[in-house]
């Protein structure tokens, strides 16, 4: 299972790469924004400082809404650097985009993706990554991890090679129950990665185990 952080924070980033468990980075125009990266130039060096940090894929979300428009985004984004991942927006003209950069060879993650039928027609259309986004499902009071169960149940009655990226994730036990599921990838904070380490009796334990040796040591 490979884990990726979703953020644009260089520093986050940076400490989720040292941990040595990061295998990528999503972005999103609201994550760049909220790090107040703005303009072409910004945005396009910001993408490569991500790639000078990570050893593996990073998803740069196209803006435009039209396949040309994708399209020219999408070919300047991918020639910044071989781990750029373009992300592609689950529109009818992105389905078309999928396809374009699946017969070139270049690698695409299909992002708002909120139903099973959404991820069989990118998956079709050749996209690398599906993002199911399993938080914003739950925010809603739909079934976000069902709906991971769905994909995978698609995807290995046909042997699709897509990837399900599981997006949006909120807190350590989405992460614990994709990997029951199944799920190529999660995507989510440092937060719940770092949450996955965390339980009280090993802090016991290791205070006892401490405190034992002191009292035999002097
Ligand atoms: O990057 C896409 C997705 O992970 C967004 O998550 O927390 O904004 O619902 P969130």
């Amino acid at each position: 299972m490979k884990f990726f952080i979703d953020t644009a924070n260089l520093a986050q980033i940076k400490e989720a790469q040292d941990l040595g468990v990061l295998d990528g980075v999503t972005t999103n125009p609201s994550l760049m924004a909220k790090e107040g990266i703005t303009g072409q130039a910004n945005v396009l060096a910001h993408y490569r400082a991500i790639c000078d940090i990570v050893d593996g894929d990073v998803s740069a979300e196209v803006i435009s809404t039209d396949f040309e428009g994708m399209v020219r985004e999408g070919e300047i984004l991918a020639a910044l650097d071989e781990k750029i991942v373009v992300k592609i927006p689950m529109i009818k003209d992105g389905v078309k985009a999928l396809k374009y950069f699946s017969n070139k060879g270049v690698k695409t993650n299909c992002t708002l993706i909120f139903s099973a039928g959404q991820a069989l027609m990118a998956a079709k259309a050749g996209a690398s990554y599906v993002s199911p986004f399993i938080g914003r499902l739950d925010d809603i009071s739909t079934d976000g991890l069902g709906l991971i169960e769905s994909i995978r149940l698609i995807f290995d009655n046909y042997a699709f090679d897509t990837e399900i990226l599981a997006a949006s994730v909120r807190h350590p036990m989405h992460i614990i129950e994709c990997a029951q599921i199944g799920a190529d990838v999660i995507t989510g904070p440092l937060s719940a990665m770092e949450a996955l380490m965390k339980h009280p009796l090993t802090d016991i334990g290791l205070a006892k185990f401490l405190a034992d040796h002191a009292k035999a040591n002097g």
